[in-house]
């Protein structure tokens, strides 16, 4: 009997330090979502359970090797036993009742790590070899990086272009295949802001390694700007030169003073309907075609040649901060006015 309690103690303390030896040395990244608390809260549970099987096989049999080993000169067989019913019995039902205990909680937490927002924002998700890609449906435009606003459910649509990859951000736990050939959804509540990074977490090729995207979970506020941003991008990128010289020269006031349908302003200068390749007669009374170069010269340094009976352009390039490409597209535009 006292063997027996000597080695309840034993496996207690055993176990409480295997508990706080493995909660100590931070097996987890921080909790970066919603969905890491559940899961968490059922893996705090098994690492108490773990803990505990193992001072329960460990402590009774280094107990045994040490207490129990043969006596110098002992040469008599050991205790023969036949079975014990009661022991059975109890082994069997106690870990048959923990199992039980452990798959609702395991249901509790599934259930909770799945739960559905239909607020979520939707984010289709595109791999391949060996990257990531990020469409916001919503918006119109794709990104390189996983961006998203802290406190709002994405549900990432997941699909691929050539083999299996698997979506892993350490921080938010949850992790999901992402299949070629159909979509795969995963839902997260990202609730900390900061820099994190997904891993494909399924070997995929040479470059499976490197197969990582920054996520960046900010304010709602900075979303919204950096919204605004790619939005600015994409629309610019999907324009004609002409098309954006056209809304250069009206955000760089040009239209103040210059029409486009051949008429003069007040106080303006020539219209730019037919300028293009025109000749031109200058202050001095030489004349000089309207070309690349001169719209350069014009708008960069307007005082040096000023058409006869205008003033000089009170716009000045130079100092509007004008700069080649814009300029380049402004002339495009002057071009199709003809
Ligand atoms: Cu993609 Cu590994």
């Amino acid at each position: 009997m006292l063997h027996f309690i000597i080695v309840g103690i034993l496996v207690i303390v055993m176990a409480i330090l295997t508990y706080l030896g493995l909660t100590g040395i931070g097996l987890l990244p921080v909790q970066a979502s919603a969905q890491a608390i559940p899961i968490d809260w059922m893996f705090n549970y098994q690492v108490i359970a773990i803990s505990f099987l193992f001072a329960l096989i460990v402590v009774p049999l280094v107990y045994s090797l040490i207490v129990f080993r043969r006596k110098k000169g002992d040469t008599t067989d050991a205790e023969h036993i036949e079975g014990n019913t009661t022991l059975e019995i109890t082994w069997t039902v106690i870990p048959l009742f923990v199992v039980i205990v452990f798959a609702f909680m395991g249901a509790k937490s599934l259930g909770d790590t799945r739960r559905v927002d239909p607020q979520a924002m939707v984010i289709n998700v595109t791999a391949q070899q060996f990257a990531f890609s990020f469409e916001y449906p919503d918006y119109g435009f794709t990104s390189k990086e996983l961006y998203a606003p802290v406190n709002k459910q994405l549900l990432l649509k997941m699909t691929s272009r050539d083999v299996i990859h698997s979506f892993w951000v350490p921080e938010f736990r949850v992790k999901q295949d992402i299949v070629p050939g159909r979509f795969t959804e995963y839902r997260i509540t990202p609730i900390l802001e900061g820099v994190y990074k997904v891993r494909c977490a399924e070997v995929c090729g040479g470059g499976h390694a490197g197969m990582r995207s920054s996520v960046e979970i900010v304010s709602q506020e900075r979303f919204d700007n950096w919204v605004k941003e790619k939005q600015a991008e994409a629309l610019a990128a999907s324009q004609t030169p002409e098309e954006r010289g056209q809304l250069l020269a009206t955000s760089y006031g040009c239209f103040g003073c210059h029409s486009v349908d051949g008429s003069l302003l007040p106080n303006g200068g020539p219209s730019w309907l037919g300028l293009f390749g025109s000749q031109v007669e200058l202050e001095d009374g030489s004349t000089v075609l309207v070309d690349e170069a001169y719209i350069i010269q014009s708008v960069m340094d307007p005082a040096s040649q000023v058409v006869k009976g205008f003033s000089p352009m009170t716009f000045n390039g130079t100092d509007a901060g004008l700069t080649d490409a814009e300029l380049a597209d402004i002339i495009a535009y002057i071009m199709t006015l003809k």
